[in-house]
């Protein structure tokens, strides 16, 4: 089994779309090993972008992530990684598949409703970033 870290976003947050994007998350047979609702801090989310410090959207990135409370959950499936970007289908909602997370839910290439982790290395990264060991129940 494998796990990936995923985040509602704080434009499905307010937009009230937690749980309908939850019961996608149950619909496609992941089981939800951990989940809470917080307001990241600007540090928190510098941090866990950090990969994409550099690049020219970042600011614009951690000042959307932080305008309000998100959802983070760590779960678990078969290939646990790649199916959730499915599930949420492409970064750019333009571009998503049809029944997709992102084209029901994401607004732009920047307010795209969820996160996925994009390898189980920065799957476990990430799920330690939200959740100790005590939080998780498989
Ligand atoms: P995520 O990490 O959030 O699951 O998204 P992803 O892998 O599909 O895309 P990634 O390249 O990792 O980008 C992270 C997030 O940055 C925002 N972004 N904005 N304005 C832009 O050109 C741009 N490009 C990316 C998106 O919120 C994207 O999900
Ligand atoms: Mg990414």
């Amino acid at each position: 089994m494998e796990r990936t870290l995923m985040m509602i976003k704080p434009d499905a947050v307010a937009a009230g779309h937690s749980g309908a994007i939850l019961a996608h998350v149950e619909k496609a047979g992941f089981k939800i090993v951990g989940m809470k609702k917080l307001h990241l801090s600007q540090a928190q989310a510098e941090a866990f972008y950090a990969v994409h410090r550099e690049r020219k959207f970042f600011g614009e990135l951690v000042e959307f992530m932080t305008e309000g409370p998100i959802v983070a959950a760590c779960l678990q499936a078969e290939g646990a990684v790649k199916l959730w970007r499915d599930v949420m289908g492409a970064t750019n909602p333009a571009e998503a598949g049809e029944g997709t997370i992102r084209k029901l839910y994401g607004t732009d290439i920047g307010r795209n409703a969820t996160h996925g982790s994009d390898s189980a290395e920065n799957a476990a990264i990430e799920s330690a970033f939200f959740f100790s060991g005590l939080e998780l129940v498989g």
